[in-house]
């Protein structure tokens, strides 16, 4: 009977586990149905978004028949069915929703990276007191044709006039975003440092009124402050309380004696390169590779004066296959860190990192697919995985960040 339905038509099914991506998987008729919207063991009525794909289809929980104990009140329904992306998980409450992450984390791993591990998803501290509410440094918002400032709703161009964004901060909640009159298509990008630095807002890339274009940064982490410029367009992690976070975790696992190399790999202003240049201190060495320019301008600023930081702009399978013709590129050691975008760092980069035999490689993924892959090829190339800690620096989205350790088996 499913073969007559299309979008906009409506069934009941039972929703299972949830998987990457921010759904749960149900069926019907044999055929797999991406829900959103839903918690595993609930049976809801969907709406179907996307029957075009053989392989599967999409679709939203519209009503629920049998609510799940883990089911709250959404605490932004403008994300919920039919609404703007970035707010997918609203409807669970807290907990459960790292319970549904660290099942993501598991079932990637086991999957695509063939280890089995059992995973908890580690809480922000602050977060549960503030419901998992304003943490948001960095938004960006698009103007509608009207000129409301809005988001895209879900896997479409439209865009959705908001009145708030309750998962900013409140440097960027004041700022009165949703009131103004903005051109028409205009993206908006909004920064709040969490360091209590003036908020800038970009619109078209371009600095309100001839303000500044770049904001500072403060991380307090392994008993030091390090400060940052960075970019208001360019990346930085964008939860409040996610810079301290990873520096902490990244060099609790890098384990770092004075004197140390360390590779450090997508590097982008420096957040990780400052802590491991101290870390390593004056007789270390840290080669950060980074490819986006504005971010290694910040990051030449940020590491000025560290004579340790030896910065290489460019893509880094070229750098990485650069270097491997230099002498001392064959001496084992060091450390390698990396913090790839989604997509991970991929296997060639894998086989170059492995290649150099490093004692350690400490791996920041925002993607636990993509970590899944290159933990399947660095273990073609003898590394394990040897600890695992993952973290809800997304609350209310179905993103997750993890710290992977690997070492030669
Ligand atoms: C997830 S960010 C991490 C940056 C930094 N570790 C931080 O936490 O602020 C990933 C970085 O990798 C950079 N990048 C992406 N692909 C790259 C590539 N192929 N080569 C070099 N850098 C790349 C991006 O520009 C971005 O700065």
């Amino acid at each position: 009977m499913s073969d007559t339905l299309g979008p906009g038509d409506e069934v009941v099914l039972e929703v299972g586990p949830p998987v990457h991506g921010g759904h749960c998987i149900a069926r019907l008729d044999g055929r797999v149905v991406f829900v959103r919207h839903a918690i595993e063991g609930e049976t809801v009525r969907v709406r179907f978004t996307e029957t075009a794909k053989k392989g599967y289809w999409r679709a939203d929980a519209v009503e629920v028949l049998t609510a799940s104990p883990d089911r709250v009140p959404s605490l932004w329904p403008v994300a919920g069915p039919g609404g703007v992306g970035g707010g997918e998980l609203a409807h669970v409450a807290l907990p459960a929703q790292r319970r549904w992450k660290a099942h993501v984390v598991e079932d990637a791993l086991r999957r695509i990276g063939g280890i089995e591990r059992p995973v908890e998803v580690v809480a922000v501290p602050d977060d549960d007191a503030l419901e998992g509410l304003g943490w948001r440094t960095r938004i960006e918002l698009t103007a509608d044709a009207q000129g409301r400032a809005g988001m895209y709703r879900h896997r479409s161009h439209d865009v959705v006039p908001l009145r708030d964004m309750p998962l900013a901060v409140p440097g960027i909640s004041t700022l009165g975003l949703f009131d103004r009159q903005w051109p028409p298509g205009a993206r908006i990008d909004a920064v709040a440092p969490a360091g209590g630095d003036r908020p800038l807002v970009l619109v078209n890339g371009e600095p309100v009124r001839g303000e500044r274009r770049s904001v500072r940064e403060f991380v307090v982490a392994g008993g030091q402050e390090f400060s940052y410029r960075v970019s208001g367009a360019g990346f930085w992690q964008v939860h409040a309380g996610a810079p301290a976070l990873l520096v902490e975790e990244v060099l609790a696992a890098a384990d770092l004696l004075p004197g140390q190399h360390v590779l450090e790999l997508y590097s982008g202003a420096g957040l990780l390169t400052l802590p491991l240049a101290a870390a390593v201190g004056p007789l270390g060495r840290v080669d950060a590779v980074e490819a986006d320019v504005g971010a290694v301008r910040d990051a030449r600023r940020n590491a000025h004066g560290l004579a340790q930081v030896v910065l290489h702009a460019g893509d880094v399978a070229e750098v990485l296959a650069q270097a491997a013709e230099e002498p001392e590129a064959g001496a084992p050691g060091g450390v390698v860190v990396l913090d790839p975008a989604r997509s991970g760092a991929g296997p060639e980069v894998m086989a170059a990192i492995c290649a150099r035999a490093p004692e350690r490689v400490v791996y920041v993924a925002c993607d636990p697919a993509a970590l899944a892959r290159d933990l399947r090829a660095a273990a073609g190339h003898g590394y394990e995985l040897t600890g695992l800690r993952a973290f809800d620096l997304f609350p209310h989205t179905h993103h997750v960040e993890c710290v992977a350790l690997l070492r030669r088996a």
